[in-house]
């Protein structure tokens, strides 16, 4: 876990668990990088480039040490190594077994795992280290996410002269629940070393703020907390949000519609398609949606000749046990509900445990009629924009869980409690019988919405935000 010292430094670092690159290791060992499709380097592009940035992160390989290099765009990237004993403990047990199911409702009970502390604050301390080298003197680092903390403290001990930021891009839960967590007051002084620390939703950060208080000595206004050096924190919402137009633009292309109407075809031109789209996650809802679609099926209120479910759940996480339980189950309901309502060359559920390229995506929203995101919990839901993203052609209508961020923008969606399995069945025969001219008239609300809160105007309303908090 070493970094090379920085020449005279970069203006500006971010930090975040993954570098947005993926890595192949050759046989012969020989590694190569490919960039990995994302909204948050679309976002961070112009202002890497403007202000000489680097990008530190784990490539996802364990055990792979590798040099800073610079991508195609000039970015450098700063790889972190992480052991394999690293990623079991850091990244797979406390990151993913411990805060992630703690911060999501507890949908799944968290592992509290004393070892794991100790590897989450030692790889803390690496990403932390790596960026005291890369940074200049006065500049900036972001830091992203659960996996990182207790970066913003360790930093700023290392380097009292640069301007920390740090967002959480998943749930900040409720005191009563966060209370559980050993550690709870390591973590919440780990994220006071930022000058910032933006959240997802409004209710996040009120839930921080209590927390701060509950826990520490310090006092608090609105949306400020006053440190014992004199500092100022800020924790304030700044919702995330996606490539916008650049969705748009790719949507409209002859070859994404193209692929759009072949994908129907072969789906046996139903006369309902309904999509969804996930990381093989329990804080999804696949479960209840797919219980809710088995007895819309069953009861005959949707024809299992005339309807299709493409469930799309992309493979995560694989070697977390709740992941593998996950997996079994989804692939049970599937098969009983194929099982059932099946004849020769055609299926209810067409479920596709792969990742697809961003193009496979955006010809899948075009193709969907309704689109399914019924998450238990959900930091923004970032799925539910792109389809809105997509939808230039103003049809599809948006089944959306209340319990997502994505909920607070897109009113106009319809609504559900997915643990309300038949308020989200009348919801999806709603969804999927909807007149034309309704579906229009709300999404062309939903689009105005995300065409106008799109990923750089996130990014720029953090960064200007920061640079007038703290030092
Ligand atoms: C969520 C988290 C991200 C994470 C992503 C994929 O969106 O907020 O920090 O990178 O899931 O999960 P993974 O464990 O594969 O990085």
């Amino acid at each position: 876990m070493t970094t090379r010292m920085a020449h005279d430094g970069h203006d500006f670092v971010l930090v975040a668990n993954r570098l947005p690159v993926d890595v192949t290791v050759a046989d012969d060992g020989s590694v190569s990088w490919t960039r990995a499709p994302g909204g948050l380097v679309t976002a961070m592009q112009p202002v890497m480039a403007a202000s000489r940035g680097a990008w530190i992160g784990w490539s996802g390989a364990p055990d792979l040490g590798a040099t800073p290099f610079a991508d195609d765009d000039g970015i450098e990237l700063v790889p972190v190594g992480l052991s394999a004993a690293d990623v079991a403990g850091y990244y797979e047990g406390f990151s993913n077994d411990t805060l992630w199911p703690l911060y999501h409702d507890v949908i799944t009970p968290p592992t509290f795992h004393r070892p794991w502390w100790e590897d989450y604050r030692r790889a803390n301390a690496a990403f932390a280290h790596a960026a005291a080298d890369q940074v200049a003197p006065g500049g900036t680092v972001w830091v992203h996410d659960y996996q990182l903390q207790l970066v913003p403290a360790i930093l700023r001990r290392l380097r009292p002269d640069v301007r920390i930021g740090f967002f959480l891009h998943i749930p900040f839960p409720p005191l009563e629940i966060f209370d559980q967590l050993p550690w709870r007051t390591q973590v919440v002084e780990g994220l006071l070393g930022a000058d910032l620390v933006g959240f997802q939703r409004a209710g996040d950060a009120a839930n921080f703020l209590r927390v701060v208080r509950r826990l520490t000595d310090l006092e608090t206004r609105g949306p400020l907390v006053f440190q014992r050096d004199g500092r100022t924190v800020r924790a304030q919402a700044f919702p995330i949000s996606i490539d916008a137009r650049g969705f748009d633009g790719l949507v409209r292309t002859a070859a994404i519609q193209d692929r759009a109407r072949t994908l129907r075809a072969e789906l046996g031109d139903p006369d309902v398609v309904l999509l969804g789209v996930d990381r093989l996650d329990y804080t999804k809802g696949i479960r209840h949606r797919l219980k809710a679609y088995g007895e819309l099926l069953a009861e005959g209120r949707l024809s299992p000749e005339r309807t299709v479910l493409v469930q799309v759940a992309s493979p995560s996480r694989e070697k977390v046990g709740a992941y593998q339980q996950l997996r079994d189950d989804v692939e049970i309901l599937v098969g009983r509900i194929n099982g059932d309502f099946a004849t020769v060359g055609r299926a209810p559920v067409h479920y596709l445990h792969q990742s697809f390229p961003m193009d496979e995506m955006a010809a899948l929203y075009l193709a969907a009629d309704v689109m399914l995101v019924t998450a238990l919990r959900d930091g923004m839901n970032l799925v539910a924009k792109e389809y809105v993203a997509a939808r230039s052609d103003e049809r599809g209508a948006l089944v959306l869980s209340e319990f997502t961020g994505a909920a607070d923008e897109l009113t106009a969606a319809l609504l559900v409690n997915p643990h309300d399995i038949d308020g989200m069945k009348d919801a999806i025969v709603a969804a999927a019988t909807m007149e034309p001219r309704e579906a229009r008239k709300r999404m062309r609300r939903l689009r105005r919405r995300v065409l106008t809160h799109d990923v750089a105007a996130w990014s720029s309303s953090f960064l200007t935000a920061l640079r007038s908090t703290g030092a």
